[in-house]
């Protein structure tokens, strides 16, 4: 069965419910490090309040017994603890109106676009004439489930000894200089910095231009990498183009709200540079088997895992919401306005890279899941086994 999940609910309703399905049974699933991921996505510098408001967990509705997965559908819900103030103007029945107006501005609809956010798209789109019932979902919050749906992604391919790791490469217009050639012991530095980077000297530059940034009530964009250490050969496939594994994790990156761009190893670099510096040469050792010595790839050449480790980057722009409100024009009457101030960080980076890890866990164990089946995680993991047996012989 084809591993699968979806997220329903909306930023200030009663919670996020996600639903995976297609799991093995047996998965083992640790509470702590599934509530460790999601405290991952609410810490960093530059947010705002509502991330200490919210303290994340899963309730699991499903599909799970004694820690284990049933190879039934999982389900989990996570709550939103800020609904206690919008019971009423987000209630899923209809409410009377003198009960909404106890609710000040949260009571009355949203009827002013923000630039750069799904709401004038979107009530064009729906047909709606409060543009709430277009942002409570667009919003970000809804990556509490991704993420959610990541770290269980994370469980199953950690049983075949794949591992998924991030950090942010740069913030506005400061570019860390990660050391070469990253092993995943490395990544412990960006568990410990605020701003998930693993270089000191960026790490105080940064902070610095968010700070600068958050007094001119404006906000920052910028860079991510994801690594995945351990990966076969051969995830994914270049048989056809919904089986090719760049394309999907492109896919799954550019589905992350503010995500702009994705760079597949050195692509960029590369794209100035002479073929002849560019791609990985292939070596055979006793010990290693095939090998490079360089991986300008990122681990993926025609659509499949080569065996080097996966290199994705994320280009995410600016928060579109500033607390300097941007231009905008009132739904109906046309009036020229300032743009609704909701709430706002600085920059997410530090999130959206744990939001990104998610989405390659996701999709890695997705493709793993297609080559390696089984209705039982033991089917799985021997399936793989047999596997690295029969290429080691190659
Ligand atoms: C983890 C995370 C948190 C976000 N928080 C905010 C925020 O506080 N304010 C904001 O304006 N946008 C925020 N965004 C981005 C918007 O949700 C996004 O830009 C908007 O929905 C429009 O989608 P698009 O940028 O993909 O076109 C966040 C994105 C992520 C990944």
């Amino acid at each position: 069965m084809e591993l699968a999940y979806v997220t329903a609910g909306e930023s200030h309703g009663p919670g996020l419910t996600v639903v995976v399905s297609g799991l093995p049974a047996g998965l083992e699933l640790d509470h702590g490090l599934i509530r460790a991921d999601l405290a991952r996505r609410q810490a960093g510098y530059g947010r705002s309040p509502r991330q200490k408001l919210e303290q994340d967990d899963v309730e699991p509705r499903g599909g799970l017994r004694h820690g284990r997965t049933l190879g039934s559908p999982l389900a989990f819900f996570i709550q939103n603890r800020d609904h206690k103030n919008w019971t009423a103007p987000m209630s899923a029945w209809p409410v009377d109106e003198a009960e909404l107006e106890g609710y000040g501005w949260r009571g009355q609809p949203v009827t002013l676009p923000r630039p750069g956010h799904a709401d004038l798209a979107g009530v064009l789109k729906y047909g709606h004439d409060d543009v709430r019932n277009v942002l409570e979902r667009a919003s970000a919050r809804e990556t509490a489930g991704r993420v959610a749906a990541g770290a269980v992604a994370k469980a199953l391919i950690a049983t075949i000894g794949i591992t998924v790791r991030s950090h942010v490469l740069q913030i506005g217009t400061v570019r860390a200089t990660p050391p070469a050639w990253l092993q995943e012991r490395d990544f412990d530095r960006a568990e410990a910095s605020e701003v998930r980077c693993l270089d000191p000297d960026a790490e105080a530059a940064m902070i610095e231009e968010i700070e600068q940034a958050k007094r001119e009530r404006d906000t920052l964009g910028g860079v991510t990498e994801v690594r995945a250490f351990g990966v076969p050969p051969g995830l994914g496939s270049h048989v056809s183009a919904a089986a090719r594994l760049d394309g999907r994790l492109a896919a799954a990156m550019l589905s992350i709200q503010s995500a702009k761009g994705v760079e597949i190893g050195d692509a960029i670099v590369s794209s100035t540079r002479r073929g002849s510096r560019v791609h990985d040469e292939i070596f055979h050792s006793d010990d290693r088997g095939y090998h490079r010595k360089s991986d300008a790839a990122g681990g993926l050449e025609g659509g499949m895992t080569n065996g080097a480790e996966l290199v994705i980057r994320t280009i995410w722009k600016p928060l579109p919401t500033l607390m300097r409100p941007l231009k905008s024009v009132e739904l109906g009457s046309h009036e020229p306005r300032d743009a609704h101030v909701e709430r706002s960080d600085v920059t997410v980076l530090p999130a959206a890279a744990v939001v990104a890890e998610a989405g390659v866990a996701w999709e890695l164990a997705r493709a793993a899941a297609e080559k390696f089946g089984g209705d039982a995680v033991g089917d799985f993991v021997a399936a793989h086994a047999a596997y690295l047996e029969r290429i080691s012989r190659a």
